[in-house]
């Protein structure tokens, strides 16, 4: 539910969070509405992708790591660790190499059942087993790629891939 609206200067509580009983697929819907709402006008996109890291950690469960991998200037070939909520995690990846390098690379939505069979994984953390990767794309471009790493095997399906698709074009203007 979308029961807060974007903080400045401390003005008042933050309060997003899911509705609890909804389905997979409305609960991204919920978690897009959000994103739009927490980064509506806000040009500081270090400050949007901290915030997504965070809303995407509330409204998604079972993960160990959520965050933004980006590729910034002067550094074409990688991906550059962005904000993010889990352990700390590998600085930069060639773009092919890896699960978040391949999203890049393919511009295609990387769903990884179990992360140990995926050729090339880089294993930022020994927890993590399934892994899902969707590339930000702005102008055709792929800007970033958003990574969602599970203890649990198998934790990521259509449903979440199609969610984190939505909000990766919902918020590619502002990060
Ligand atoms: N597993 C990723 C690396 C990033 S961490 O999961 C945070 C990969 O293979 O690209």
């Amino acid at each position: 539910m979308v029961t807060g609206t974007r903080l400045a200067y401390g003005q008042r509580m933050f309060a997003f969070a899911p509705t609890s009983g909804r389905e997979k697929a409305e609960t991204y819907r919920e978690l897009v509405a959000c994103a739009q709402a927490l980064t509506s006008g806000e040009p500081d996109a270090v400050a949007n992708m901290a915030n997504l890291a965070a809303l995407i950690w509330t409204f998604v469960p079972d993960l160990n790591w959520a965050g933004f991998y980006r590729v910034i200037a002067g550094a074409p070939d990688e991906l550059v660790l962005g904000p993010f909520i889990g352990k700390p995690a590998c600085l930069r990846i060639a773009i092919g190499t890896g699960v978040c390098g391949t999203a890049a690379a393919t511009r295609t939505t990387q769903c990884v059942a179990d992360v140990h069979a995926f050729p090339g994984h880089i294993a930022c953390d020994a927890e993590s087993r399934s892994e899902l990767v969707v590339p930000v794309l702005r102008d055709g471009a792929v800007i970033a790629v958003i990574d969602l790493d599970s203890p649990l095997p198998g934790r990521f399906d259509a449903d979440d891939a199609a969610g984190v698709e939505a909000l990766a074009q919902a918020i590619a203007a502002q990060i």
